[in-house]
Order: structure tokens, then C-alpha cells, then sequence
């Protein structure tokens, strides 16, 4: 049987990390974490308890109720992959829309929320077999990785394709509106103090803004089996 390997998907935004990273986990019996989806919780659950409005953002209050919030992934059969629950919940649809997408990355800043999160991630992931994706996988999560991936397109393809997906959910949105998003998000996360978005020194960097996603696949894959084989 060929060994298990960590498998870190970063990038920015909309850049396909979870469709990739899926796929993989599906093809390698991995198990794929969405770590975006936790930090799109623990914002839920600030947004819930009235902790974070366009008016004002509760930082120490967050801070202090931190171990209240419980997160965990269960594998459903029918879509293939690990849903998040907050406190019990299914949130998996709940935290995908706009309102959350432009909170996130405020909540995303806070370092006492990051080592939370880190800390359960590692914990995931620490018998390997795992695809991990997110802002800070390869350099702060699992900084040993044997394959890190650092995906980008252009804003301008990654608005459109997060635009496409809220409007095939039914969410009433303009595409200015999402791009507007996609760079306000671009910008947090590649200047804030706390692990900051940059490309891992060890990683492979992959612009697919003119690459279909069966490419992307056979290109990753190929990686994989690179390393695997040498193991
Ligand atoms: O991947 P996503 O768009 O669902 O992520 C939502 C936000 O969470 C993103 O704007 C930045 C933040 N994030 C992060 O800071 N670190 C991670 N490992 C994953 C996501």
C-alpha cells in the first residue's frame, strides 16, 4: 500500500481549491477539510449572537465566547464530502453567503480565532491521508507538507466563477458586488499581521485562470504519484 501524504491546497479566493481538493480526497481516500468553512462558522455564529454587523464588530466579546463554539465535519454520502456543523448544526449552506463572504476575513484577523482553528486542524490531520485547503495550510498548519499547491486566476475569472455559483443557488446578487468581495478579500488576507496569505517557499504554484478543472486534476495527480512513488 503506498503512504499517505499531507496534501496543502492554498490561494486566494474562488480559485477552485475545494473542487480540486475534493477530488482529489475522493480519487486517494484522503479526507478532504475545508478550512475556509471553519472560519466561515465561527463569523455565523458571531453574526448570530450580534457580535459583528456593519456597524460594529465585538472583538473581545468573540474572544470570550470562543470555546462555546463547537465545529465539526461529517462525511454525507450524497455530496461526497464533510459538512461543517456549528454547536451541532449543519451550517454548510449558511455560511456560504454574501452576508458571511464579507465578514469572514475580519473574523479571519483575529489570532485568538486562528490558533483555535489551527489547533483543531492539526489535530485532523495529524495521521496524514488528508487534503487540506485554505489561506495558511503550508505555512502555519502543516508547514512539513509533501505536496503544497498555491492556486491563483485572475480576480476578474474568480468573480465570475463565485458569481455563477450564488446565482445557481438562486441568491440575488450583481457580479459588480462579487468582485468588489473577491478583492476586499484578496487584500485582507494578503495584509493581515496573523499568517498572512503568501506563497509557501516548497510550493507549487498553479495559475488557472485558462485551465479546465479535468487539467488541473491530471496536473495534481501527477504530483501526487510523483511523491508517492518515492516514499
Ligand atoms: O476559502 P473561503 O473563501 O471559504 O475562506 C473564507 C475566508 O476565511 C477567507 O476570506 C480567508 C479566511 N481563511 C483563512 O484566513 N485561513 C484559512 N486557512 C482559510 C480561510
Amino acid at each position: 500500500m503506498t503512504k499517505k501524504i499531507t496534501i496543502a491546497i492554498d490561494g486566494f479566493s474562488s480559485t477552485g481549491k475545494s473542487t480540486l481538493a475534493k477530488q482529489l480526497a475522493n480519487t486517494l481516500g484522503y479526507v478532504y477539510v475545508d478550512t475556509g468553512a471553519m472560519y466561515r462558522a465561527v463569523t455565523l455564529y458571531a453574526m448570530q449572537n450580534e457580535l459583528i454587523t456593519k456597524e460594529f464588530f465585538k472583538v473581545d466579546e468573540l474572544i470570550r465566547v470562543l470555546p462555546e463554539i463547537k465545529l465539526h465535519f461529517k462525511f454525507n454520502p450524497e455530496v461526497g464530502f464533510g459538512e461543517i456543523f456549528l454547536n451541532g448544526i449543519n451550517v454548510e449552506n449558511d455560511i456560504r453567503n454574501i452576508t458571511v463572504s464579507s465578514f469572514v476575513s475580519k473574523v479571519a484577523e483575529i489570532s485568538e480565532v486562528r490558533s483555535k482553528l489551527v489547533e483543531q486542524q492539526q489535530e485532523i490531520g495529524k495521521d496524514k491521508g488528508i487534503v487540506m485547503d485554505g489561506r495558511d495550510i503550508g505555512t502555519v498548519v502543516f508547514p512539513e507538507a509533501e505536496l503544497k499547491i498555491f492556486m491563483n486566476a485572475t480576480a476578474a475569472t474568480r468573480a465570475k466563477r463565485r458569481y455563477d455559483e450564488l446565482v445557481a443557488k438562486g441568491d440575488n446578487v450583481s457580479y459588480e458586488a462579487v468582485l468588489k468581495n473577491v478583492q476586499e478579500r484578496d487584500y485582507i488576507d494578503t495584509h493581515r499581521e496573523d499568517s498572512p496569505l503568501v506563497v509557501a517557499d516548497d510550493a507549487i504554484e498553479m495559475d488557472n485562470s485558462d485551465m479546465t478543472k479535468d487539467e488541473q486534476f491530471t496536473f495534481v495527480s501527477t504530483l501526487v504519484n510523483d511523491i508517492t512513488k518515492t516514499l
